[in-house]
């Protein structure tokens, strides 16, 4: 007997524990009144109109009020060719050919939207990889594809699971900004390399006794969560992209006060991370209680401008934060990383 209310003490602590860390964004009746700041578009709107602004609108019905050569920096983040339901909307898979020509039919009318120094990013999956990168050489010089390994593949037993995306990387001319310094990893090293008088060459020990180096990132990402339910970040948004992916984008691609435009805003991530590094932003999206999380979250930004994985101006690798929280709690060791 001891032992059952024991098991069940046990299981309805755990059970409240759980509920206690699931820091999931929700929305409530008191947010309603966030909607009074979403933009909606009927005449051509100017720059500054748009600065720091929302559009809840259909993209299609929106892009014609837009001004030209606004954009220093496009993130595209659109539907996959995939059966997918967003809130009231939902997108139905297509031909590979089909899916091109729908992505150009927004796509080229935003072209005039970018500045001549312009970089784009756009994401997409494996399938839908083809047609992306088929458009964007159609208009664009394609400097580089990005590959991040997404951690929550969906297992597949007749083919291979799925766990990574695809972001490419464009520009408009050969006349872009790109700043490798600014997004640098801090990696652990594994054969730590000293040289003839015994000096570490180019690494150096953390204050939990690890050596760590900080590296310039190549076109692989595997420091990169998705965004679950213990995450301060995480909504109920199903395609949520990770504040790290867009901060790592921003931060090498735009300059403080550049415009990071997103027309398919989501949840707001592309908003919130430019708010937090001090880009001007705009975006559109479709969805009404999508929009509401991105007003959400630009709010609790303001009390709050940390990006979870980003500190002192550097990537940690993934889940670092954690073992960081962890090395904390051990008092033999000292909290943080020496930088
Ligand atoms: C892949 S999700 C973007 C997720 C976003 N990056 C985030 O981190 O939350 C694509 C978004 O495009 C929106 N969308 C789809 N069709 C649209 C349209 N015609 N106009 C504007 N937004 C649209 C969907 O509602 C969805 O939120």
């Amino acid at each position: 007997m001891k032992n059952v209310i024991k098991e069940h003490l046990k299981e309805n602590y755990l059970l409240t524990k759980m509920s206690n860390k699931n820091k999931t964004i929700k929305l409530t009746d008191k947010d309603l009144i966030l909607a009074d700041k979403l933009l909606s578009l009927n005449s051509i709107a100017n720059t500054d109109q748009l600065k720091n602004k929302i559009i809840y609108q259909d993209i299609f019905e929106a892009i014609s009020y837009l001004p030209e050569k606004f954009i220093d920096l496009l993130i595209l983040d659109p539907p996959y060719n995939l059966n997918k339901k967003f809130e009231e909307t939902s997108f139905k898979a297509m031909k590979s050919e089909e899916y091109e020509k729908w992505i150009e039919s927004w796509f080229v009318p935003l072209l005039k939207k970018l500045k001549p120094t312009a970089s784009v990013y756009f994401c997409c999956d494996w399938k839908s990889s083809v047609p992306v990168y088929n458009v964007l050489s159609r208009y664009l010089i394609v400097r580089n594809r990005i590959t991040w390994e997404r951690e929550k593949g969906r297992g597949a037993t007749k083919n291979w699971k799925n766990c990574s995306e695809d972001i490419w990387f464009a520009t408009v001319s050969d006349d872009y900004y790109f700043n490798a310094d600014t997004v640098k990893t801090m990696r652990k090293v594994i054969a730590p390399y000293k040289n003839n008088n015994g000096e570490a060459k180019d690494w150096f020990v953390g204050k939990d006794n690890t050596a760590y180096r900080l590296t310039y990132p190549s076109n692989l990402w595997t420091d990169i969560t998705i965004p679950f339910w213990s995450m301060p970040e995480n909504t109920e948004h199903p395609t949520q992209k990770p504040e790290k992916l867009i901060a790592k984008l921003i931060l090498a691609s735009s300059k403080e006060n550049d415009f990071v435009f997103d027309p398919f805003l989501g949840s707001g991530t592309t908003a919130v991370v430019a708010f937090k590094l001090n880009r001007h932003f705009s975006g559109i999206e479709i969805n009404k209680t999508y929009c509401l999380y991105a007003l959400k979250r630009l709010e609790m930004a303001k009390e709050n401008p940390s990006i979870q994985g980003y500190e002192n101006g550097v990537f940690l690798e993934r889940n670092t934060l954690l073992k960081k929280l962890s090395i904390q709690n051990d008092e033999n060791l000292n909290s943080t990383y020496a930088l």
